[in-house]
């Protein structure tokens, strides 16, 4: 495997590169279904955020042309296992500050990230800190019968039964541990994902105003 340092070095700053008074970052975790993609459209129409999910962009990086990483991250992705994190970390960063330069968007729903330990300590050190984690809780059979669902139209290579069973295990053993982190640091807002979509986002838009967070006039 190439080295990841040639082309994307991990940002190595001693301060982030975004000021977390000027600049909005929220997490948003959950298990791989629970609903994260979902609710953040809805968040994204009625704040005006700036969606990135960082599965997202790792997806459109494995399809760019030229990429040096494109085989590693299919491996991964197919594999449920998370993506070295100097490469998602400095996806993010060139998202966020393309999202900052071009749309004047300064308030960031970071979806699906951080996944591991390693990439939160990272992004928080060098790129900014996040205001808090939004967290749907779900149950697996709920999550799994949701995936298997999806994966009957949406194409991706690890919507199917064998490589749903990798990312259950990898979220339990390397993201949940980033949740209790968060958690300890009392920034974790949980929302429970069973109900229908609907009646999630009345929960997370009620938890948002507890925030002080509004919706777009
Ligand atoms: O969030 P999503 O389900 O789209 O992520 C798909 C895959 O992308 C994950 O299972 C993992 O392989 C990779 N990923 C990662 N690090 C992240 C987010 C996603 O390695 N922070
Ligand atoms: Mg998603």
């Amino acid at each position: 495997m190439p080295a990841i340092t040639q082309e994307l070095p991990a940002p190595n700053r001693t301060k982030p590169l975004f000021d977390s008074n000027d600049v909005t970052v929220i997490f948003v975790l959950g298990g791989p279904g629970a609903g994260k993609g979902t609710q953040c459209a809805n968040l994204v129409r009625d704040y005006g955020f700036k969606h990135l999910s960082a599965g997202d962009l790792l997806r459109a990086e494995q399809d760019r042309e030229g990429s040096q990483f494109g085989d590693m991250i299919k491996e991964y992705i197919r594999d449920g296992k998370i993506v070295p994190m100097e490469v998602t970390v400095q996806l993010l960063e060139n998202a966020m500050q393309d999202a900052i330069d071009n749309e004047g968007n300064k308030r960031f729903l970071i979806d699906g990230f951080p996944r591991k330990m390693d990439q939160a300590l990272k992004f928080e050190e060098a790129v900014c800190l996040s205001k808090f984690t939004l967290f749907f809780d779900c149950p697996e059979d709920v999550m799994q019968e949701r995936l298997l669902n999806r994966g009957k139209t949406s194409g991706r290579s690890d919507d199917n039964a064998e490589s749903i069973k990798k990312r259950f295990k990898t979220f339990v053993e390397t993201s949940m541990p980033v949740v209790k982190h968060y958690e300890k640091e009392g920034k974790v807002v949980i929302v429970d994902a069973t109900p229908t979509p609907e009646n999630v986002y009345e929960d997370v838009k009620k938890k948002f105003a507890e925030k002080g967070i509004e919706e777009k006039a």
